[in-house]
C-alpha cells in the first residue's frame, strides 16, 4: 500500500504497490524541465515533454500519487461541477464550447495512453446522469442542460437513473469515464522514465531560485533547469493564486452492497453539496463509490460527522453490505470556476503552474499537461487564454471567494489578539487533538492512542494562519490557503513546505 497525505485509508491507496524508480538524477547535468509534483498533472507533463524530446526531472516530495490523485473519486468527465451556464456566463459560450472540448481531449488521451501502454485500470467509457429532486434544482438543471448543449456535449432527457433516488427531472451527458487512478500514473511514470526520464520520490522542493538556469532547491540537493512547473495541487510560497483557489474538502466511501445492486455509469445529485456516485471493479470486487459533504478546509469542527452524514445517506437508498473504506481529499476551488494553467504571475523565469481543478482533477491535471506542453514547446493551443493564471475576471467570483478572503483577514488578525477562548489540556481523549492555550499561548496538541501528547506551534508557516484539528484524517489543516500538516507538524499539502515548529512538553 502506498502513503496518502491523510490519516484515512482510500481504496486506490489500499490496492497498490510502491513505485520503484529505474533511472538515477543526476546533479552535474542542466535538466530542460524540472516538474514538482508526483500526481496525474506531474506525471503526465512529465511524460508528454520527455517524449517530445525535452530531458525531464519529476521530483516529488512524497510517493508518486501520495496527494489529491491517490484520494480522487477518478471521474473523468466533461460534465464538470461548475455549472456549464456559470463558466458561459464568466467565460461566454466560446469559453464554454473550450472548456468541453478541452476536457473531452484529456479524456482521449488518457484513453490513448491506456491502449499504448496496455494500462490495467478498469477504464470504461460511461455516461453521467445528473438529477434534481426540487423545483428549484430542476430550474438549476433546466439552465445547466442548455448550456451544456450550447457547449456541444451530448445531453438528452433520462426517464430513469442507475441509482436508487427520487427524482424530478434528470438528464444524461454521454462521453464520461471512470478508472481506478493509482495503476495509470505509475504505469505512465514507467513510460516517462523508459524514454529517459527521472524522478526523485521523498524528495521536497524547498527553493527555486528564478535565473538562467534556475536553480531547484531540494531536500536531496540542488538540481537545474532552463523551465520549471509547480504540479503540486497549489504551488507553493506566496502568490496571487493562493487569494484566488479556495480550499475543500470532500468525504468519500466506497461500499460492497448486499443485493449486488451496483449502479452503473456515473451520476450526481443536484444538493449543495453535491454527492456523486460511482461502481469501480477492483481484482473482481465491484466498490459502490459515493461522495459528498464538502465543506471549506478547516472549517468543519467535526469531521467524522461528515462520514456519518454520507453513509446514513447511502443506507437510506442502497442495500449496503459494508462500507470497506472511507476516506476525504482536499481539492482547490477557483475564484471564477475555472482552473489556472500556463506561466506562473509574477515570475520572470519560465515557471508554470496548473492548479485549481475544482473536484475535477483527474480531467484538468490531464488537459493541464496537454496545454503545459504546448506552451513550453512554444506551440499553440486554442485555451492559452481561457486558463491563463494571469486572467482577472471583472466578476467578483463564486460567494464563496469573497468570505474565504474576509477569513483570510480575520485569521491573520487573531494572530494580533489575546486568545478569545481559553481550552484546557485536561479533557483530550486519546486520538484527539485541539488547540489549548498553555502559559499564555495557543499550542496544537494532540493525545495518541499510547497517551504521548504531541506539541506544535499552530500558526501556518505559510502565512500565519492558525490552523484547526481534523478529527477524520487527524491532521491540522490551514482554513486559509489549505496547508495541511501531521500531528508532529510535518508538512502534508502545499502551499508550505516548512514544518509547523514542534513545542516540548515536560
Ligand atoms: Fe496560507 Fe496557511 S496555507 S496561511
Amino acid at each position: 500500500m502506498i502513503l496518502r497525505d491523510a490519516h484515512t485509508v482510500s481504496l486506490w491507496q489500499d490496492y497498490a504497490g510502491g513505485y520503484n524508480v529505474i533511472n538515477r538524477a543526476d546533479p552535474q547535468q542542466t535538466y530542460d524541465v524540472i516538474i514538482a509534483g508526483g500526481g496525474i498533472t506531474g506525471i503526465t507533463t512529465a511524460f508528454l515533454l520527455q517524449n517530445a524530446g525535452k530531458n525531464c526531472l519529476l521530483i516529488e516530495a512524497a510517493n508518486l500519487g501520495y496527494g489529491t490523485t491517490g484520494g480522487t473519486t477518478a471521474h473523468l468527465n466533461t460534465l464538470v461541477d461548475v455549472p456549464y451556464n456559470t463558466i458561459q456566463q464568466h467565460f461566454g459560450k466560446e469559453g464554454a464550447r473550450q472548456v468541453k472540448e478541452a476536457t473531452a481531449e484529456a479524456i482521449q488521451l488518457i484513453q490513448h495512453h491506456i491502449d499504448r501502454f496496455d494500462i490495467r485500470c478498469g477504464f470504461e467509457y460511461a455516461d453521467a446522469y445528473l438529477f434534481a429532486q426540487t423545483e428549484k434544482e430542476e430550474a438549476a438543471l433546466k439552465d445547466t442542460a442548455e448550456a451544456m448543449l450550447l457547449a456541444g456535449l451530448d445531453v438528452s432527457g433520462a426517464a430513469t437513473i442507475p441509482v436508487p433516488f427520487s427524482f424530478r427531472k434528470a438528464v444524461k451527458v454521454t462521453g464520461q469515464a471512470k478508472f481506478s487512478p493509482l495503476p495509470y500514473i505509475q504505469r505512465m511514470a514507467a513510460a516517462f522514465e523508459h524514454i529517459g526520464g527521472t524522478i526523485l520520490q521523498q524528495c521536497r522542493v524547498t527553493a527555486v531560485q528564478d535565473n538562467d538556469p534556475m536553480l531547484i532547491v531540494t531536500t536531496l540537493g540542488a538540481f537545474r533547469c532552463r523551465q520549471f512547473v509547480y504540479a503540486t495541487h497549489i504551488p507553493p510560497g506566496v502568490n496571487l493564486l493562493h487569494l484566488r483557489c479556495v480550499p475543500y474538502r470532500s468525504y468519500v466511501l466506497a461500499a460492497t452492497l448486499a443485493d449486488n445492486n451496483y449502479p452503473e455509469d456515473l451520476s450526481y445529485d443536484m444538493q449543495q453539496p453535491f454527492h456523486y456516485y460511482r461502481t469501480q471493479v477492483m481484482d473482481g470486487q465491484p466498490y459502490l463509490i459515493a461522495g459528498g459533504e464538502d465543506h471549506k478546509t478547516g472549517h468543519q469542527e467535526n469531521t467524522e460527522a461528515c462520514f456519518r452524514k454520507l453513509e446514513a445517506h447511502l443506507r437510506e437508498a442502497f442495500n449496503i453490505e459494508d462500507i470497506r473504506y472511507r476516506w476525504s481529499a482536499q481539492y482547490y476551488e477557483p475564484a471564477d470556476g475555472l482552473p489556472y494553467i500556463g506561466r506562473l504571475p509574477g515570475q520572470t523565469g519560465e515557471i508554470y503552474v496548473a492548479t485549481g481543478f475544482g473536484g475535477n482533477g483527474m480531467v484538468y491535471g490531464t488537459a493541464a499537461a496537454l496545454l503545459l506542453k504546448r506552451l513550453m514547446l512554444g506551440l499553440h493551443s486554442e485555451y492559452v487564454k481561457l486558463f491563463d493564471p494571469s486572467r482577472i475576471k471583472p466578476i467578483a467570483g463564486f460567494n464563496t471567494f469573497v468570505p474565504h478572503n474576509a477569513d483570510v483577514i480575520k485569521q491573520l488578525a487573531s494572530r494580533l489578539l489575546p486568545a478569545e477562548k481559553l481550552e484546557q489540556l485536561a479533557g483530550l481523549a486519546p486520538g484527539e487533538g485541539k488547540l489549548v492555550s498553555y502559559e499564555g499561548s495557543k499550542i496544537a496538541l494532540y493525545k495518541d492512542e499510547q497517551g504521548a501528547l504531541h506539541a506544535v506551534d499552530p500558526i501556518c508557516t505559510h502565512l500565519g494562519c492558525e490552523v484547526h484539528w481534523n478529527q477524520a484524517e487527524k491532521s491540522w489543516d490551514c482554513p486559509c490557503h489549505g496547508a495541511r500538516y501531521g500531528i508532529d507538524g510535518q508538512v502534508l499539502n502545499a502551499p508550505t513546505s516548512r514544518n509547523l515548529d514542534p513545542h516540548d512538553i515536560g
